[in-house]
């Protein structure tokens, strides 16, 4: 299998990563021949489709590196503006400060938000088990303290959290039944059904935080939630009864954030 039959940017991307060089590096080495083998093995795992991300290993997200694996959805752009939103929403968080990522995965928000807000308490749930021995070892491997809860949404969550969240991030599942099927095969194969789906119409998951979240949020709390680029109308209807509401755009200009704050106007 030729590296040639690859888009030269991935055969790149692999290179960088069998070798540990920087792209300025990899036109003045000479590559051993175990790395070579170790690179034409990924070339062919790519051609079958394994993600890019999966044989690289790790991933930067905002402020940390995550590993990536099978265990959890790999972390999407799209994710990071979450991040970057939701740590500019919160501003500051100093001790006593309760920050919420409710369905974790890799631990993605949980641990770059840690690391914006050094004092605060991090607590990040999933009922994927799998997913949550991912994110400890994300956790040891950017050395974060964070506290990681199995169980299904806010079931997971301390009884004492309740009314003290200062920021709840969730990067909830959303697809719908029908476009799961249509999803590539890439994704389907490779990354856990569980992280993709959110029920027969997709907004399933997001109508059960929307019961829930008032509850558990402090006054002035702030809700930031990915959500699907369809389902912005759908969302304030679910939120707006409990708190008050906007969407924001990402940085293609789709609609893909909804913002919530308990009893005080958010923006
Ligand atoms: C779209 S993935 C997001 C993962 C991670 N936050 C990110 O953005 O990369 C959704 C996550 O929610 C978890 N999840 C699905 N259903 C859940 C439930 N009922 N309770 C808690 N977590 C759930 C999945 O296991 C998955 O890790």
């Amino acid at each position: 299998m030729a590296s040639s039959e690859l888009p030269p940017h991935e055969a790149e991307r692999l290179l960088l990563a069998v070798t540990g060089r920087t792209r300025a590096d990899l036109y003045r080495i000479d590559v051993a021949e175990a790395d070579a083998s170790r690179f034409r093995i990924l070339v062919v795992q790519r051609r079958r489709g394994v993600p890019l991300q999966h044989l690289e290993e790790t991933i930067p997200f905002g402020p940390v590196t995550l590993r990536v694996d099978r265990r959890a959805l790999i972390p999407r752009p799209e994710t990071e503006f979450l991040f970057d939103e939701a740590a500019s929403t919160l501003g500051r968080a100093g001790p006593g400060s309760t920050i919420v990522d409710l369905g974790t995965g890799t631990g993605a928000l949980a641990l770059a938000l840690r690391h914006r807000f050094p004092e605060a308490r991090v607590i990040a749930t999933d009922v994927s088990e799998e997913a949550l021995s991912l994110a400890a070892e994300n956790a040891e491997r950017n050395s974060l303290d964070i506290e990681l809860f199995a169980g299904d949404l806010f079931d997971a969550l301390p009884e004492a959290a309740k009314g003290r969240i200062d920021l709840l991030v969730t990067n909830p599942p959303y697809v719908a039944e029908h476009e799961y099927a249509e999803l590539p095969v890439e994704i389907r194969d490779h990354e856990p059904r569980l992280a993709l789906v959110g029920g027969e119409r997709g907004i399933e998951i997001l109508e059960r935080i929307a019961d829930e979240v008032y509850w558990w949020l402090a006054e002035g709390g702030w809700l930031l939630c990915e959500i699907g680029e369809t389902q912005a109308d759908q969302a304030l209807d679910l939120f707006s009864p409990w708190l008050f509401c906007e969407i924001r755009n990402d940085l293609a200009g789709k609609p893909r954030i909804l913002v919530g704050r308990k009893g005080a106007k958010c923006c």
